[in-house]
């Protein structure tokens, strides 16, 4: 009985306004704002998504460099080619479904943008604005 009630408690205390958030978005959300994240600004996210860093490799970058800026659109890999299914969970529902997956690319395309991994801030910013694409 504890458990349930404990279960209902906490997933309330996930419910998130973002439209597209998924168990797994609501998780990684809950741990940024543990690790010290703010209020989320989906504003920051979107204009940071397109904002250009010099990258790990030294060219010009930014996560629409792969993605495109049409999330809603298939994007593709600026070296490989391959082609990256559309970021916006609006036209993809297999967004943002995988924690793991999450913090595995978030780490690895931030680390090809700007050189560095991304704060806990800017991944609320990030996946704030892209759960509501
Ligand atoms: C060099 C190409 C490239 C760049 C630049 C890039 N990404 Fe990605 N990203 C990928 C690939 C490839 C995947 C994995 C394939 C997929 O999920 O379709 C991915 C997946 C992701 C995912 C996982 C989505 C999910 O469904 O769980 C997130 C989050 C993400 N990227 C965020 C970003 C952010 C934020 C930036 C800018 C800081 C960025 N990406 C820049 C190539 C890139």
């Amino acid at each position: 009985m504890n458990k349930i009630i404990s279960i209902l408690c906490c997933s309330a205390l996930f419910v998130s306004t973002a439209a597209f958030a998924t168990p797994a978005s609501d998780a990684l959300l809950a741990s940024y704002k543990a690790a010290g994240a703010g209020k989320a600004d989906a504003a920051k996210g979107k204009a940071d998504w397109t904002k250009e860093a010099k990258g790990e490799e030294g060219q010009m970058m930014s996560c629409s460099t792969c993605h495109g800026a049409d999330l809603s659109k298939s994007g593709e890999h600026h070296k490989t080619h391959k082609v990256i299914k559309p970021m916006a969970p609006s036209a993809n529902a297999e967004r943002f479904t995988d924690e793991k997956k999450i913090e595995k690319w978030f780490k690895r395309n931030c680390k090809d943008v700007l050189g560095r991994e991304c704060s806990a801030q800017e991944k609320t910013d990030f996946l704030t604005f892209l759960l509501a694409q």
